[in-house]
This record gives structure tokens, sequence and C-alpha cells, in this order.
């Protein structure tokens, strides 16, 4: 079998990279400049000779999008449904979407594989409708729904909280957005598990959270990891008006998958496992 990571060089790219070298098996991985989703023809002359293709691909600026809505709407519908159409009459096809295609307005339960999405912003929009359109294309396509991404391979929260709490004494972190954070590597070992089925699955690290809950445990994990830091105070507040809104709770249910495989861990081990790899790396 041979896989080929799309965006292949992103925080999520890196960790399918990582895991699939530890598993012993055979991928390349291309990045926007070797393989541009958004080209038929680079498509074409690339792909042949590859089992499976994992789309990492995607536009993932939430504020950028709202500016460059055209991008995003390309990069995240229109590259999706080109790779979809592609596969169609042969490899896999695996496609990463966003806990963003839901809103969480009434919301007071994880949201199921089922559930309508409703999203909220520019970038959530777009990774709803790259969804239909890959499973309108290619319906043995396999969409995964993760959210709050983590890794030591890329930037994210984890990293821009960090850099907060090491250069500023005072920390505001957002309480009203919850959500379930994931931990890239255990997300790729999941849907590399997995690879045989087909339609929408939801992969997150249990525990859900506030942004400023997981804050908290980012400042704790860094203390403990004797990392010189700045921050005395950490406050929680709420999102300002003027942000790009984002969903409230988007907590995504993992029972479809846990039902096939097994329950994912808490975010809490990852999150060490990050701070001892990225302290160890400076
Ligand atoms: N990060 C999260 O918290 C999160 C949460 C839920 C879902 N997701 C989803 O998880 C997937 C991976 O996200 P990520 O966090 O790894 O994002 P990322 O770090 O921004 O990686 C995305 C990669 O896609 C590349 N790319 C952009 N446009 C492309 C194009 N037209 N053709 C080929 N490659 C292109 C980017 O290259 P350049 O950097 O050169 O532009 C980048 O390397 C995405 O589908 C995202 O929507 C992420």
């Amino acid at each position: 079998m041979k896989y080929a990571i799309l965006g292949g060089y992103g925080l999520l790219g890196k960790a399918f990279q990582e895991v699939l070298q530890q598993s012993g098996k055979a991928f390349t991985a291309f990045s926007k400049q070797d393989l541009d989703i958004r080209d038929v023809a680079d498509l074409g002359r690339l792909l042949p000779g590859f089992d499976v293709i994992i789309n990492c691909a995607a536009y993932t600026d939430v504020k950028g999008a709202e500016i460059e809505q055209k991008t995003a709407y390309e990069v995240n519908v229109e590259g999706p449904r080109n790779l979809a159409a592609y596969t169609r009459s042969g490899p896999k096809l695996i496609h990463i979407s966003s806990d963003y295609v839901f809103g969480g307005a009434n919301q007071s339960r994880p949201y199921q594989e089922n559930d309508d999405p409703d999203p909220l912003n520019i970038y959530g929009k777009t990774k709803a409708l790259g969804e239909i359109a890959v499973l309108e294309e290619n319906p043995a396509a396999l969409v995964w729904r993760t959210s709050w991404l983590f890794s030591y391979t890329g930037q994210s929260f984890v990293q821009k909280i960090l850099q907060q709490i090491e250069q500023k004494k005072e920390v505001s972190v957002v309480e009203d957005q919850v959500g379930r954070p994931t931990f890239a590597q255990d997300l790729a070992e999941a849907v590399l598990g997995l690879e045989d089925a087909s339609g929408i699955f939801h992969f997150a690290n249990k525990e859900p959270v506030s942004r400023y809950q997981f804050a908290e445990a980012i400042w704790l994990a860094a203390k403990n990891a004797s990392i010189s830091l700045r921050c005395k105070k950490m406050h929680s507040v709420k999102t300002k008006p003027t942000d790009v809104v984002r969903p409230s709770y988007s907590v995504l249910s993992t029972q479809k998958y846990a039902k096939l495989a097994k329950t994912p861990r808490s975010w809490k081990k990852p999150l060490e496992i990050t701070m001892q790899k990225l302290f160890s790396l400076c």
C-alpha cells in the first residue's frame, strides 16, 4: 500500500508522516508547492500509483477566510471535489474536516456524525461544503471531522498560549468556546486504523474543555516542565464581539468510532508529550 499525504507539511500532515513512518508504510508527503489540490492536472500527473490519498490540505486561517473567501472556497470545496472525482475510479480518499461545521447554539449534547451542520463562519461553511462535495463525487470516500488539533509538529493553540505565557505577565483566554482538544498523532493513528470505512466519522481526544481551561492546563504543563514563564495571572474572558464568530460548543461525539475501535484517551498525556518534545527540541 502506498500513501500520498496532501498538505503533507502542515500540522496534521507531519503527524501522518510520523505515524506512517513508525508503522513502516510507504508514503510520499506533498507540499502545496509540489501539488496544489485546486489543480486537476497536478492530480493526474502526481497521484497515479498511490492506493490511499489523505487530504490534510486546507485553507485553515479562520480570520483570513472571512477576507479571502474565494481562496478558502477553492481550497476547501473545489480542491476536495477534484480529489473525490479523481479517486472515484480507484484509490481510497481520506478527507479531513472540522468541528467548525457546527455552531453550538442551544446544543447540550456532543454532535453526532448525522447531525445537520450549521456553520457560523466562512471557514466552517467551506469545510461543510467540502464534505458534501467529497461524498457527492465519491460515496466511498472517508471524511474525518476533528477538533482543536495540537502537536509538537506545527503551530496550534498550544504553541500560541506557550508564547504568550513566556512573554506576558497576564494572559486572557476565552471561556465561551468549548470543544475537545485532539492530539494530531492520535487522530492519524485512528484514521489509519479504520481506512477501509466510508462516510463521516468523528475523532477527538476525551474530555471537553473551554479554551480557558485548556490554556490553564497548558500553563500547568509548562510549569511542570520547568519552563521559564513570565505569566503570573490568567484571565477568563468572553469572545469579543469584533472577533470572527466561532462555535460556542463544538464537542464531537466519538461513539461511532469507539464502537469500531476504542474510546479515545484524554488529551492530558498527549499535552505532556507535546510539552516535553517542544522543549527537548529547543
Ligand atoms: N488545526 C486545527 O485545530 C483543526 C481543527 C479541526 C480540523 N482541522 C482540519 O485538519 C486538516 C489539517 O489541518 P492543519 O491544522 O494541519 O492545517 P495546516 O497546518 O494549516 O496545514 C494545511 C496545509 O495545507 C496546505 N495547503 C493549503 N492550500 C493548499 C492547496 N491548495 N493545495 C495543497 N496544499 C495546500 C498548507 O500549505 P501552506 O502552509 O504552504 O499554505 C498547509 O501545509 C484541515 O482539513 C483542517 O481543516 C484542523
